[in-house]
């Protein structure tokens, strides 16, 4: 019989700072999971973090402490690739190919650049705008079958297939065309100070996102601080109920309980209890994986070597497409 060929996952995350209560449960989390069912390619996206400012050491810093933090929440080496952007060059050669397959008008259209070029009008670099084509570049080059992404991220991932589609046809077959990989549970974790935003480390607010390197005492301190409403009663209801339900969706995730079982577990119990056990759940869930991030991080050899040894594998697969697009586009090659 056939043996069935896995299905390939590449997916990104920048290293733009440590990695949120948001980006464990809507990425981190998953990505550790799907080692076992795909091929997994998981890359800290250096070279996209760059379209906005960067404090130089802070980001080698941060670069080299979100592939521990993978490391520390089960991305596994022996399985998956762990690898940095920047250290697999295919990508930034592929993405002037692309670049130069992307028109103008499509990249005008993209809402994230719309929101980022208003959020920091004293930076609209031309990486921001062409931002879409190196995401392109890093998903294609893999020929990869799955995209896990966030909502923010779809258009994105909608324009890679277009930008595939358009060169396939234009030249040859030659890409695979990616498909967005949703996770069903907690997709959207929103701010625990104003709950219909979404969770984001970069709001001016401390209070309002759970790092994953918070100290219980933190991570307590935060959910004791987080907005819910007046009503007094642990019931769902995303609508009317945004604070409420988003630590619902919290506590749910961490303890595999049902919105029903939750509501019913604290019926007639005030909003003190409820948002004791979801920190409490939450810092059940991080202690194992900060312990393993601090032994991780001190050793730095050993990071590095994984990345290192992914990057090689990485750029095993990558410079074999960017040389075929390469012929392919007619570029001379000797
Ligand atoms: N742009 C993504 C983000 O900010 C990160 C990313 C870069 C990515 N390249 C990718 C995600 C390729 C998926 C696939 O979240």
């Amino acid at each position: 019989m056939e043996e069935m060929k896995k299905k390939r996952i590449l997916s990104g995350i920048q290293p733009t700072g440590t990695f949120t209560l948001g980006n464990y449960i809507g990425a981190v989390r998953n990505w550790a999971v799907m080692q076992e069912q795909f091929e997994c390619l998981y890359m800290v996206a250096d070279l996209h973090a760059l379209t906005v400012r960067q404090e130089p050491a802070a980001l080698r810093a941060h670069t080299r402490e979100a592939a521990a933090m993978l490391l520390a929440a089960g991305i596994d080496p022996a399985r998956s690739i762990l690898f940095v952007q920047s250290h697999v060059p295919s990508h930034t050669m592929l993405n002037w190919v692309l670049c130069c397959n992307t028109q103008f008008g499509e990249l005008s259209r993209m809402t994230q650049y719309k929101d980022k070029s208003a959020k920091h009008p004293d930076n609209v670099n031309a990486g921001l705008f062409t931002y879409p084509c190196l995401m392109a570049a890093d998903i294609l080059i893999y020929n990869a079958d799955l995209v896990p992404v966030g909502g923010d991220q779809k258009q994105h991932l909608e324009l890679s297939r277009n930008i595939a589609q358009r060169f396939n046809n234009t030249y040859s077959p030659t890409f695979t065309m990616p498909e967005p990989y949703i996770t069903k549970a907690g997709a959207k974790i929103m701010s625990l100070q104003e709950p219909t935003k979404k969770m984001s480390k970069s709001d001016t607010n401390a209070n309002s996102f759970i790092l994953m390197t918070d100290t219980p005492d933190q991570i307590m301190k935060k959910f004791k601080r987080a907005v819910t409403d007046s009503e007094g009663v642990v019931r769902a209801d995303s609508e009317n109920k945004p604070g409420v339900t988003n630590l619902m969706s919290i506590y749910s995730v961490f303890t595999g309980k049902e919105f029903s079982r939750i509501e019913a577990e604290f019926a007639g119990k005030g909003y003190g209890d409820f948002k004791e056990a979801v920190a409490q759940s939450v810092i059940d869930t991080f202690r194992p994986i900060q312990e393993e991030y601090a032994r991780i991080l001190a050793d730095k050899a050993y990071v590095d070597q994984v990345l290192k040894d992914g990057a090689a594998a990485a750029a095993r697969i990558a410079d074999r497409t960017t040389a075929k697009v390469y012929r392919k586009v007619g570029l001379l090659q000797l």
